[in-house]
């Protein structure tokens, strides 16, 4: 199954191209999901349908169904039997009822929901592709480092409490004054952990890729650049650019678009778009660009949407189907040691930290970080510099005279 996601930032039509995307593959006879991941949730309204939320997906037309999902997802399961645990240590402490149950909101909690539909659909579901409308940037990348970062805390976390839990428990329970969690918490945060690193698994697969949708504005296309070396720290491979919103003029050629546009807003806002094509074209140099024209009106539901999308140009994947050629972290052999090599299109080194700890390299890119735990023969290594050039952060590592004696 195909899974392809869609981001960019707030307002650019990021809701609009996926639903255009989902329905121009369920006319072409694949089967298709379409999910909003947004709290906003205008994925309804672009298909002129009401989806609500926790019902499951909605047949909006044969081959196409759409689902918006919400936190009320998790409301019933795993995560009120941790919510329950928790307001019993707050109101031993003394919190008040109403404040405790705001405190155990999990931050997250729309993220998380989310993420397990995902899976669900992708697990069980009858579809061929399922297409995902993503919130703006921010909570996008949130959202895709959560499984990653979830699971890396909970791996640490779980060994400590069974073992607490075990031998500690009534003499822990007594010092602390708090309750210490049932085996039945315990279980959920291990259901969580195990899901979180199959939703990874999913993320990363070959099968799914992320579509970056931008409008031709500096600004837009600054912050979508800056989200494709984000997407790239955490794994995800990015297969295409969608430019909306372009003026018809602006699609065609340059020169053609000054003779036809006399008024000067016009021809301004076209030149605009011009040098905002040629920007994203270099910017996003061996990605496909596909360009998406500015309808005269809002394309709401499926045979407006499926028209925007036959309205589409450009060299946009013809099979939307194929896997993508995925290129996580490598490892090469070299005279002295060993490269670590990952892919980080558009990164500064101005903009890169790296941190050794024990068997982890942490890679700290602005706000964010991956922690990448380094395969075996790193482990024995120390680092002993790194580069950024032609989009590859490259790390040397060198074996530790200590730990690897030489001759
Ligand atoms: N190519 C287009 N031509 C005409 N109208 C468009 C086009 N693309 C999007 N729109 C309209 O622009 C508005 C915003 O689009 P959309 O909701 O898809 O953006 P979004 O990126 O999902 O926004 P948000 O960040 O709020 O989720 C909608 O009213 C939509 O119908
Ligand atoms: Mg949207």
């Amino acid at each position: 199954m195909r899974v392809i996601l869609f981001t960019g930032k707030g307002g650019v039509g990021k809701t609009t191209t996926a639903a255009a995307t989902a329905v121009r593959a369920a006319r072409s006879g694949v089967k298709t999901l379409v999910m909003s991941t947004d709290a906003a949730h205008s994925l309804g309204d672009a298909l002129g349908v009401e989806l609500g939320g926790g019902d499951g997906p909605r047949e909006v037309e044969p081959g196409l169904s759409a689902v918006q999902v919400s936190a009320h997802h998790l409301a019933g399961g795993s995560w009120r039997v941790v919510q329950e645990y928790l307001l019993s240590v707050l109101s031993t402490l003394g919190v008040d009822a109403v404040v405790a149950e705001e405190l155990t909101r999990l931050p997250g909690a729309e993220e998380v929901a989310a993420l397990l539909e995902l899976r669900a659909q992708v697990e069980s579901g009858p579809w061929d592709l399922v297409v995902v409308d993503c919130a703006p940037t921010a909570e996008t990348l949130r959202l895709l480092a959560l499984p990653e970062a979830l699971a890396w805390h909970l791996e640490r976390l779980l060994p400590a409490q069974r073992g607490l839990i075990r031998t500690l428990r009534p003499a822990a329970a007594a010092a602390a004054g708090v309750p210490l969690p049932e085996s039945e918490v315990l279980e959920a945060v291990t259901g969580w952990h195990r899901q979180m690193r199959h939703v990874q698994r999913i993320l990363t697969a070959p099968q799914t890729s992320v579509r970056l949708v931008l409008t031709p504005e500096r600004v837009v296309i600054a912050e979508s650049r800056r989200t494709w070396t984000s997407l790239s720290l955490y794994g995800f491979v990015v297969d295409a650019v969608i430019v909306n919103r372009l003026f018809p003029d602006a699609v065609g050629d340059a020169a053609e678009a000054g003779r036809r546009a006399p008024d000067p807003w016009r021809a301004a806002w076209n030149a605009a778009q011009q040098d905002g094509l040629r920007e994203v074209r270099d910017s996003f140099a061996g990605l496909p660009v596909v360009r998406t024209p500015y309808l005269p009106a809002e394309p709401i539901g499926p045979d407006a949407l499926a028209a925007l999308a036959d309205a589409q140009e450009g060299d946009g994947p013809d099979d939307l189907l194929a896997p993508v050629a995925h290129r996580g972290m490598t490892v090469e052999r070299t005279a002295e040691g060993f490269e670590l090599v990952l892919p980080l299109p558009l990164a500064h080194a101005r903009d890169l930290s790296l941190q050794r700890r024990d068997d982890e390299l942490l890679v700290l890119l602005g706000e964010h970080r991956r922690v990448l735990t380094l395969p075996s023969a790193l482990q024995r290594c120390v680092v002993q510099g790194a580069s950024v050039r032609s989009g590859l952060l490259r790390v040397c590592f060198v074996p530790d005279e200590e730990v690897w004696p030489r001759g």
